[in-house]
């Protein structure tokens, strides 16, 4: 027993830790792993904590945040806080901080790639899905992740409507379209709304790298769920990515969404490899002139602005809806068009974007 006759708890304790969040992020400190012990004794509160970040404010928050919940708890007399922060190393081996074991999936793949978006429906899987093809029509082996546990739709736009194989405990990725492709909407029956707590998630995520055959690969691609939330924390503290794509559109609101992508990225110390602006422009197939529907140039002058390279736009298209929709990704389908080569540069300045290097001294780059 841990507490002491006024009911103070341990247990009451991490009950009141596990409300307080990680600053920037969704998920709680508690189920992040900073918090690695807790005592109780005649009403003294002892609690030891660390974390791994270069962010100079965060532990100092999580302290002032963590003291503020105790002190506030019936029966508390006083409150002693320990604090342990490290520093990401140059390498960027993010840690998993619950268990102090280094990033542990996928650890022969040398890129590894989230493709990311501060606000939904601007167009991630169709990049995500699109730039894997194209990585691999360059010969390189490509493996690609749908991480989205709450609206998985790669199975959809890979036109792939089965159940995986289970072959020595592992489930198989389906062999499409020149790559190997994952998601959990391959496990689930159609149609249904997943509603998920932190932990579920982090769990589903982890089965998506354990329990998958991903083999051997040069290129690993993570479509990501919108924001800034539990997948983007455990995909941070179970890979050791290589970067981060982030996807928006020039819209002055998927722009500022785009910002908080960059930063969170920067928090969990993963290097940003660029912004690409997606549905940029409109040429009516018609007339073939060009209109802004959703304005222009904003994904140049952001990714100025934060010092992140800005690698491209790719137009609104009526085609790349259609092979989204009916399951035949553009760069497969027609890929000597004028809008698969778009694709096909995009991938070709992520791949000599350096991402290889995951040595240290990889360029960091600061908000
Ligand atoms: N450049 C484009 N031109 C035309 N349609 C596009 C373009 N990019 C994406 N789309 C379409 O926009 C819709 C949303 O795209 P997509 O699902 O890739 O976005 P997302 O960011 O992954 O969304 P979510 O946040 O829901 O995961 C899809 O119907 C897709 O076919
Ligand atoms: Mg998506």
């Amino acid at each position: 027993m841990s507490g002491n006759g006024n009911g103070l708890t341990k247990e009451r304790v991490l009950e009141e830790l596990k409300k307080i969040k990680y600053p920037g992020f969704s998920r709680d400190i508690v189920s992040f792993g900073v918090v690695k012990e807790v005592t109780v004794q005649n009403s003294v509160v002892v609690v030891n904590m660390s974390v791994i970040t270069n962010d100079d404010t965060t532990g100092p928050q999580i302290e002032k945040d963590v003291r503020a919940a105790l002190k506030a708890m019936p029966g508390v007399k006083d409150v002693k806080l320990s604090m342990n922060v490290q520093q990401a190393n140059a390498a960027r081996n993010i840690k998993s901080q619950g268990t102090g074991e280094r990033a542990k999936y996928l650890e022969n793949v040398s890129n590894k790639i989230a493709i990311t978006s501060g606000k939904g429906g601007v167009g991630k899987s169709t990049v995500a899905l699109n730039l894997a093809i194209a990585i691999a029509k360059q010969g390189k082996k490509v493996g690609l992740l749908d991480s989205d546990v709450y609206g998985p739709n790669l199975p959809m736009m890979a036109g792939v409507n089965a159940k995986p194989e289970v072959k020595d405990e592992k489930l198989v990725p389906f062999d499409v379209h020149h790559i190997k492709l994952m998601s959990l909407g391959f496990l689930l029956p159609e149609d249904t709304p997943l509603i998920w707590r932190g932990p579920l998630v982090a769990k589903a995520v982890e089965q998506l790298l354990r329990d998958v055959a991903w083999g051997d690969l040069d290129y690993f691609i993570i479509d990501m769920p919108p924001g800034t939330g539990d997948v983007q924390l455990s995909i941070a503290q179970l890979l050791d990515l290589s970067g981060a794509v982030i996807v928006t559109t020039p819209q002055d609101v998927a722009l500022a969404d785009a910002v908080k992508g960059v930063v969170m990225y920067q928090k969990v110390n993963v290097p940003v490899i660029g912004i690409i602006e997606n549905m940029s422009n409109f040429v009516c197939p018609h007339c073939g002139r060009r209109t802004d529907i959703f304005g222009h140039g904003g994904g140049e002058k952001e990714s100025k602005r934060l010092g992140v390279p800005f690698l491209g736009e790719i137009p609104l298209d009526v085609e790349i809806r259609i092979g989204g929709d009916t399951g035949r990704p553009i760069v497969e389908v027609n890929p000597d068009s004028p809008i698969a080569g778009v694709f096909f540069k995009l991938a070709d300045r992520i791949i000599h974007s350096g991402v290889k290097e995951k040595t240290a001294g990889t360029p960091h780059v600061h908000v």
